[in-house]
């Protein structure tokens, strides 16, 4: 189980003390932080391994996935603020939902498709109207 522990206006998840292989992952607006030991997270079924999606499934944060994590809907859509190096490169088929995604910007990302595929730094933001938004229909 995490150790939460509260600094500033964010609360910082530590599984895993930093180090070399340590990713931090920030969600925004919330400033929840969480760090765990890159390829060591456990999977929650529902996306592509250790996507977005799959961090805020193994530490609570709400994070809508109408479609299950099969690049289906745009619900998990969330925009990359920092650490765009560390993620996976955005494949055809992503591309083509986030094109139906609302509020769609040049940092949009699908949260069930956009893995880490390194360690360091990633601070994303969910859009309000995706935070315990449940989708029944799309734009
Ligand atoms: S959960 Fe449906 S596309 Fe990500």
């Amino acid at each position: 189980m995490s150790d939460e522990k509260i600094q500033g206006a964010g609360t910082i998840t530590e599984e895993a003390p930093a180090g070399e292989n340590t990713v931090e992952v920030t969600f925004l607006p919330e400033g929840k932080t969480v760090r765990f030991e890159h390829g060591k997270l456990p999977y929650e079924d529902h996306g592509k391994e250790e996507s977005i999606l799959d961090v805020a499934l193994n530490y609570g944060v709400p994070l809508d996935h109408a479609c299950g994590g099969n690049c289906a809907c745009t619900t998990c859509h969330v925009w990359v603020k920092e650490g765009v190096e560390n993620l996976s490169p955005m494949d055809d088929d992503e591309a083509d939902r986030l094109d139906m995604a609302a509020d769609l910007q040049l940092n949009s990302r699908l949260g069930c498709q956009v893995q880490i595929v390194k360690p360091g730094k990633v601070v994303v933001e969910v859009p309000a109207w995706n935070r315990n938004y449940v989708s029944e229909e799309q734009h």
